[in-house]
């Protein structure tokens, strides 16, 4: 059976103080959590004192970010040894803020995605279509091409290490959610990629989360629906309260699933 997730991407919010105080009152909160894998996604600055915090807890950490190169002449870049010793497990890869906002291609995220893997990191890889290429029947077409782009070349060994989020660019802050239909739809269409390029196994077990307004008030319906595996969260975990809910319902979930 596949782990739920519940991912935390606090994109550029919280300064040292406020990660630290939502961390320490996060984990107060999660002592009895039992099936579902949290990983926070804080700012670059917040990685490394919240890590020491962390250290006999079961909360991973993640980068939002990274460079490909190891080392060098980037000024303001991250490299995959730098959050590796910052305590990071993971690393946010192919945000659509990313990609629309900086202007990421695929190839460049490509290249993260390989230098992560490389170095131990597992990536959280994100998809996810524009609302004119909804609108116009393209949905499938792109998600096909942002997941060759990342996947090419990756081995039966590394592949177990990746995350991937379907996160449709229009439902990202907006507080319009994907209908679990939506989203189910378009998951299905991603396991069946990992299925054609790999095997159904391998599909079966890669956790694939949705990501776009999810708040407790949805994300009931959205994990009860097939091929949803857990949440990466924007606005509503910036609040420990409307975060933990949202762990909480996955929480619930898991128990009853396996009773
Ligand atoms: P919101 O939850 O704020 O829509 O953001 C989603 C997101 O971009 C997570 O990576």
């Amino acid at each position: 059976m596949r782990r739920n997730i519940v991912a935390a991407n606090w994109k550029m919010n919280k300064d040292v103080q406020e990660s630290y105080d939502f961390t320490k009152s996060l984990s107060k909160k999660l002592l009895n959590l039992k099936r579902t894998h949290i990983i926070l996604c804080p700012p670059f600055t917040s990685l490394f004192y919240i890590s020491e915090l962390l250290k006999n807890s079961s909360i991973a950490l993640g980068g939002q970010n990274m460079h490909y190169e190891k080392s060098g002449a980037f000024t303001g870049e991250i490299s995959a040894s730098m959050l590796k010793s910052s305590g990071c497990d993971y690393v946010i890869l192919g945000h659509s803020e990313r990609r629309h906002v900086f202007n990421e291609s695929n190839e460049l995220i490509k290249k993260k995605i390989d230098t992560a893997l490389s170095n131990d990191l597992k990536p959280i890889i994100c998809v996810g279509e524009k609302l004119e290429e909804r609108q116009s029947g393209k949905t499938s077409e792109v998600i096909r091409t942002q997941y060759s782009s990342a996947f090419i070349g990756i081995s039966e060994q590394k592949i177990n290490q990746c995350i991937i989020a379907y996160e449709p660019v229009w439902a990202i802050g907006t507080g319009i959610t994907a209908t679990p239909e939506q989203a189910s739809e378009v998951q299905g269409v991603i396991r069946n990629l990992v299925s054609e390029q790999y095997n159904r196994e391998i599909a079966d077990s890669m956790p694939i989360l949705y990501g776009g307004s999810v708040k407790s008030a949805n994300a009931k319906s959205l994990i009860e629906t097939e091929n949803i595996d857990g949440f990466l969260v924007g606005g509503a975990s910036l609040v420990v309260d409307h975060f933990f809910e949202i762990i909480n319902v996955v929480e619930q979930f898991s128990i009853g699933q396996e009773k």
